[in-house]
């Protein structure tokens, strides 16, 4: 076993969003069964957080429109466990709906633009953070845990660049909130490994230190492993991916595919980095899951180790 090199961490929390942000932008509805089983799939692969659904309006995300059902059916299989999956709630409708159902933890989602704030949730920057305080004070009282997304923190489609004091003002806000984790966004994925470092060295010299935060990277140019990496050398130990490489927002332009799990997987390991995931059961999952959607995974990883049969390639 390899050992991590000189200042990257031992270990990393995967933070799986497949189930969410990967299947949110699909037209085609994926019946909840198949949802279900994807979800249970991952959690045996090793996945210790798998994001399960969105609790937004069904007329925003008409894909997700069944998490009161999927977390029901996930309930028949898991049992309590499924009140450890995390849900998007935009406002106090969407917390209504999760705590009816006992969800123990939830995520808001906020822009660090204005633009997108009004496209992804009709509200303007600055109602935002309205419309998410008594979102997070009321999770928060009712022994919920709360995330906070911070979504455009490296460019956005309408606005161009992204000023980094400008996410740090909108991250800041959330955590004065009283949001537990902040997971920053590259949503159409412009991002690079020098702009991640500033970012991250940004808010710490704001007070909010890497363990409080989470990289969230889109793959669109191909950079987000390099800014993963840039990311661990930086001090961060959680980080967002999506089986397959799932995924893309339906209210971003040019916001394709998530880091895929897969990908991750290979270079955490290969980093003698602790994950925790058993790559050949994500591999298989997503593949199953590829065949459902009807499309072959963008993730290199998988093309390269679907159907290579059971020799371990890094053992
Ligand atoms: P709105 O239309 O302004 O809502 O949408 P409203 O408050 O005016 O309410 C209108 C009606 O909707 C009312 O019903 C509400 O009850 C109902 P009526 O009285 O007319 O019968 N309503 C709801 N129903 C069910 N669940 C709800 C809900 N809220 C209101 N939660 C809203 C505002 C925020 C709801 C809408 O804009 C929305 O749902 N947006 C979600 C968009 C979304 O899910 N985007 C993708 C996730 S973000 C992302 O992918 C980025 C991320 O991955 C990180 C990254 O990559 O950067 C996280
Ligand atoms: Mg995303």
């Amino acid at each position: 076993m390899r050992q991590p090199g000189a200042g990257l961490p031992e270990r990393v929390t995967i933070y799986e969003v497949g189930p969410r942000d990967g299947l949110q932008n699909e037209q085609a509805i994926v019946p909840v069964a198949v949802k279900a089983e994807f979800v249970t799939r991952l959690l045996d692969a090793g996945l210790p957080v798998v994001e399960a659904t969105s609790f937004v309006h069904p007329r925003w995300v008409p894909q997700l429109a069944d998490a009161a059902e999927l977390l029901a059916e996930l309930t028949a299989v898991l049992g309590e466990r499924t009140r450890q999956l995390p849900v998007l709630v935009p406002n106090e409708r969407g917390l209504d709906r999760a705590l009816a159902i006992g969800q123990r933890h939830v995520a808001v989602f906020a822009s660090a633009t204005e633009t997108f704030a009004q496209r992804n949730l009709n509200s303007t920057y600055a109602d935002q953070f309205a419309m998410f305080a008594p979102v997070i004070e009321r999770a928060l009282a009712a022994g919920a845990d709360v995330r906070g997304y911070v979504s455009m923190c490296f460019g956005d489609p309408w606005e161009g660049p992204v000023a980094i004091e400008r996410v740090v003002q909108a991250g800041v806000r959330l955590l004065d909130l009283g949001v537990t984790q902040l997971s920053l966004g590259d949503t159409i994925g412009v991002g690079t490994a020098g702009h991640v470092g500033a970012l991250v060295g940004a808010f710490a010299a704001a007070g909010a230190g890497p363990e409080r935060l989470a990289l969230h990277f889109h793959d669109t140019y191909g950079q987000a492993l390099a800014n993963v990496h840039a990311g661990l050398q930086a001090g961060v130990s959680t980080f967002d991916a999506s089986a397959g490489g799932l995924g893309g927002c339906p209210y971003a332009k040019s916001a394709t595919g998530n880091l895929a799990t897969e990908d991750l997987v290979w270079m955490l390991t290969g980093l003698g980095i602790e994950h925790g995931v058993d790559l050949e059961a994500v591999v298989a999952t997503s593949t199953w899951m590829a065949g459902h959607l009807g499309r072959p995974s963008p993730s290199a990883v998988v093309r390269a180790l679907a159907g290579a049969g059971a020799d371990d390639p890094q053992a």
